[in-house]
């Protein structure tokens, strides 16, 4: 029924093309390009057709686009498998091959030629071979009247026997997913390559460039890249790692673009976005600007403050939890920008009109009336009946699990007493194997000093704060229990008595008989609380909070069909859910608050200003210095004689598009996507094409960086690099 929605649409799209204040919003499917998005995407400048990008008959874009491990993008970029992502996205790489002597995070690495390039273990390439809707197989039998479980069990039924009907080679998987909250599926042929290995990556100093206080920022001047290498087996198929594995020869790969960009340029981003929240109704949005956002970010303020006044101490403990810190401040910064955005672009409003007409709508047709009337009433029904669960909720995960890292260890800790409990020695001792290898890298970034601060701090928040007084009841017993008079004392003591605080204790546990251990485990006084407080959260929060929020992804599901239903002349995008998508837009600027606009592109002389020699976010590199002295750009220079860093562009994206190719009108790579611009961080739940901007690295700079700095020329000859405007 979307189809023939969208096929109505294709007929309007002049209508909607005239329309350029959406250019730029949505995830699109590839396979949908050509009924959905061509002519516009033709109007806004591209000149390839929509088979070049997505073609299941001949070599397309999509062959160079690459899943990174399941979470970040990459893309081929030679005929030899070479694939580049973000520098945040092969961080874990980069650093577990990392050592004192050789400090490839501080310094950079640089594989001299093939033989030298870094095996990794568990690093995945994920290849999209075929894409098909597979809604009518998937939903065959399921009807309207049917309750969830009823639906879901005969929807688990249907993609099993559906998946024996597909044919396909024994090298590749099959993933099948809802889209548009469950109202249709598509599947995904893919194949994985494992052996993936790493060719180059420039030092922190450019890869990380401005670190935390220029994440989400624009302008800005970082050299986000890294660079692997896929290898296959002699026919070119996948294989675990072997020496006499070679270089994968893709079906595709982006040819490479020095003719840089100007303002109003088309650019299209083409990757693996993970998650966003289009079509929540108002009172979902106006839920997460006014409690729940609110709460997270006042949470994080804290943990980040003791944690920051800390790394500032001790340049010991900074190296130690630059990485924690970042993670934590990334999405911190990240909601504060959301909500801000959320509120400047009146989002609320937006929603209330759209609510307005649609009910408007529903009213006029009694149909509709009949099926439809009640949405968005039960929303907001649903809504203030989870608030106070919900909210809850983000206090307890960002209390127990996010920021206080001894619960982080109770609860594997519960794990392991588990499987005893469940599974004996074997599986105690399974877990324990695993455990222990996690724990050891754990501990080394872990300080119980620092950990015990911000659990007093936090447990004394969350005291105060929950909405939902029964889920206090395991602190205040606690408390009491340990005699202590204030939270102070009270996890003062817990962390002096609890022997998860330190490697060598945990260690000293496990060299224990498994009985004895278990045993110990569960009298350590961090356990006995931890444990505590997971049941009466679980047995009255998390249930209550999983039936009604399994009522609203109900309503969801039929809110949607709805709307796609009322209003057939607009495009519905689906939602992101960690599958293949395009968005396109344009290179332009924009002005984040009055008086204020902010250009397109930044250049080297803009890192030079930023330069703060020694600073651990923004210090840079002699070498890049002297090559800016010398302006020594080789080709990579743009029109004006500066080299260019980064640029932004209309193009909706979101987590996991990072390391997306930005590819130009004729499918050339001219930037590599990492983060969006602060004040558009809401385009997660309401896209607006006024402040909403992706952030690329141009990718002059990574050309310059490989071939003037590091040096390594040859991967430049391997790559093919035109000059389109040229023609
Ligand atoms: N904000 C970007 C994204 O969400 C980049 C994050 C990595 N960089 C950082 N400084 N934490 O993933
Ligand atoms: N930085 C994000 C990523 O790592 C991209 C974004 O959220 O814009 O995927």
């Amino acid at each position: 029924m979307i189809q023939k929605n969208l096929k109505i649409l294709f007929v309007l799209l002049g209508l909607a093309v005239s329309n350029l204040a959406i250019a730029g919003e949505g995830m699109w499917l590839p396979l949908l390009l050509q009924s959905l998005n061509e002519a516009e995407m033709k109007s806004m400048g591209m000149k390839m057709s929509a088979e070049d990008i997505y073609s299941i008959n001949k070599g397309s874009l999509k062959d160079a686009i690459v899943h990174f491990n399941g979470g970040c993008t990459s893309e081929i970029i030679s005929g030899r498998g070479l694939l580049l992502t973000n520098h945040h996205c092969g961080y874990s790489q980069i650093q577990s091959h990392s050592s004192l002597e050789n400090n490839y995070l501080r310094d950079g690495f640089w594989a001299k030629s093939l033989k030298d390039e870094l095996v990794n273990n568990n690093l995945s390439a994920t290849f999209i071979q075929r894409i098909e809707d597979v809604s009518k197989d998937i939903l065959k039998g399921v009807t309207d009247a049917m309750n969830d479980k009823d639906r879901q069990s005969l929807i688990d039924q249907n993609m099993e026997k559906f998946k024996l009907t597909v044919k396909k080679e024994a090298y590749e998987d099959i993933v099948i997913r809802p889209f548009y909250k469950g109202n249709q599926y598509f599947m995904f042929v893919t194949l994985t390559y494992r052996d993936v290995r790493l060719v180059g990556a420039p030092p922190e100093s450019v890869g990380k460039f401005g670190s935390d206080t220029d994440n989400w920022v624009w302008p800005r001047h970082t050299g986000d890249f890294s660079i692997f290498r896929i290898y296959a087996d002699k026919n070119n198929l996948p294989a675990e790692y072997a020496e006499d594995n070679v270089p994968y020869t893709p079906k595709h790969f982006l040819p490479i673009s020095l003719d840089g960009v100007e303002e109003g340029d088309f650019t299209m981003v083409f990757g693996f976005p993970g998650r966003t929240n289009q079509y929540l109704p108002s009172y979902a949005v106006s839920q997460i600007v006014d409690v729940l956002n609110p709460a997270k970010i006042g949470i994080r303020d804290r943990a980040l403050k003791i944690v920051d006044a800390e790394m500032r101490a001790d340049p010991q403990v900074k190296i130690q939890y630059a990485s924690k810190f970042a993670s934590i401040a990334n999405y911190w910064k990240k909601w504060i920008g959301e909500s801000q955005g959320l509120k400047s672009t009146n989002a609320l409003d937006k929603k209330h009109q759209f609510e307005k007409e649609f009910m408007a709508k529903v009213n006029a047709n009694a149909q509709w009336k009949d099926q439809y009337a009640y949405l968005l009433p039960e929303f907001k029904k649903l809504y203030a009946e989870i608030e106070p669960y919900a909210l809850t909720r983000d206090y307890f995960n960002e209390t127990a699990f996010r920021n206080i890292e001894l619960l982080r260890v109770v609860n594997f800790m519960n794990n392991l007493v588990t499987r005893f409990d469940n599974n004996g020695e074997t599986g105690y001792n399974d877990y324990k194997a695993r455990l222990q290898s996690y724990l050891k890298g754990f501990y080394k970034n872990y300080r119980a000093n620092i950990d015990q601060k911000v659990a007093s701090d936090l447990l004394g928040l969350f005291d105060e704060k929950v909405p939902i007084d029964i889920i206090r009841q395991p602190l205040k017993e606690a408390v009491a229990l340990s005699g202590t008079k204030s939270l102070e004392d009270f996890t003062r003591d817990m962390y002096k008595r609890s022997n998860f605080t330190t490697y060598d204790k945990v260690l000293a546990l496990f060299e224990k008989s498994p009985k004895e251990a278990v045993a110990a485990i569960k009298a350590d006084p961090a356990f006995k609380f931890g444990t505590k407080m997971m049941t009466v959260y679980d047995n009255e929060v998390g249930k209550k909070y999983n039936a009604i929020n399994s009522k609203i992804s109900t309503l969801q599901r039929l809110y949607m069909k709805a709307i796609i239903e009322v209003f057939p002349d607009k495009r519905f995008y689906p939602d992101a859910n960690g599958t293949m998508r395009v968005s396109y837009g344009k290179v332009a600027s924009y002005e984040p608050k009055d008086a204020v606009k902010y250009l397109t592109k930044t250049y080297l002389s803009g890192v030079m200003d930023k330069y703060v020699p020694g600073d651990y976010e923004f210090d840079v590199p002699e070498k890049l210095r002297t090559l800016y002295q010398q302006k020594d750009y080789g080709p990579y220079a743009d029109k004006n004689g500066k080299m260019p860093v980064c640029f932004i562009g209309s193009n909706h994206t979101t987590g996991g598009n990072s390391g997306s190719p930005a590819i130009d009108a004729h499918g050339n790579l001219i930037g590599l996507n990492f983060d969006r611009v602060w004040e558009g961080t809401m385009s997660d739940i309401n896209y607006d094409a006024s402040i909403c901007r992706n952030i690329m690295v141009d990718v002059r700079y990574i050309l310059f960086f490989i071939d003037k700095y590091a040096g390594a020329d040859y991967l430049i000859k391997e790559m093919k690099l035109v000059h389109p405007k040229k023609k």
